[in-house]
């Protein structure tokens, strides 16, 4: 009987089709459905929390111009770059990146823990041309952003779609978003964000 049951299935195509789907739906399910839960459960680490006004209009900023191109925010478990860097990224730091900066394209170093490591005179310097402080540097020059001021009204607007995605800013720092940002530059912004990356990081290796 059962194995006239096996039979059926393997020479009856469209059976088997049906039954094949079934067994990797199932599958797929079981793989799928406990990850949403998870990212659901992911917490912000202590510390960590959405962008204020001119580090989120910075990270604009980096986005626009491809940064993650070169450099990824994802320190990996592995122990040379836990000592090269610091402690591997958690999930609770990046709760707030939408998009996350993760990946692993390291034409430049990984910058998850880059923030205090140099002054912020340091990353002007570097920004507007690279080689002025790192003579081997094949970065390109951003010189631009020392001229471009940021645009208040498009950084609130920015923070309200955020707070409606469920960020938790305040209705003040959407109210004082504009004024935040106000006659500051985009390499400013981006100094900003710069010097905050990994500022709630886990201490040690
Ligand atoms: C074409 C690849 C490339 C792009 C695009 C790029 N970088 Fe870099 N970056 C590098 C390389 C290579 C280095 C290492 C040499 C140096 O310090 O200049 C570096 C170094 C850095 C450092 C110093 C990191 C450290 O730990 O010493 C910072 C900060 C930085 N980049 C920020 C940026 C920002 C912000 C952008 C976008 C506006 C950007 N980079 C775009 C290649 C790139």
């Amino acid at each position: 009987m059962s194995n006239l049951g096996h039979e059926k299935v393997e020479t009856n195509i469209g059976l088997m089709v049906v039954l094949v789907t079934i067994a990797l739906s199932l599958g797929g399910l079981a793989e799928i459905v406990p990850l949403m839960y998870q990212a659901e459960a992911i917490k912000p680490l202590p510390g960590v929390k959405p962008y204020p006004a001119l580090q989120l209009a910075g990270r604009d900023v980096y986005v626009r111009e491809g940064c993650y191109n070169c450099h990824s925010q994802m320190i990996r478990t592995l122990r040379f770059e836990t000592e090269r860097y610091g402690h591997y990224s958690l999930a609770g730091e990046s709760v707030y990146d939408r998009p996350f900066q993760w990946g692993s394209k390291r034409t430049g170093p990984d910058l998850a823990r880059v923030g205090g490591r140099y002054s912020d005179e340091w990353h002007r310097v570097h920004m507007i041309n690279p080689r002025d402080v790192v003579p081997e540097s094949n970065m390109p020059a951003f010189p631009w952003l020392a001229k471009n001021t940021l645009d208040g009204a498009e950084v609130t607007a920015h923070m309200r779609a955020l707070k409606r995605l469920g960020d938790p800013y305040s209705d003040e720092e959407v109210a004082n978003a504009a004024k935040d940002v106000a006659g500051k530059t985009e390499l400013d912004a981006v100094v900003a964000y710069l010097q905050a990356l990994g500022k709630h990081a886990p201490r040690g290796g």
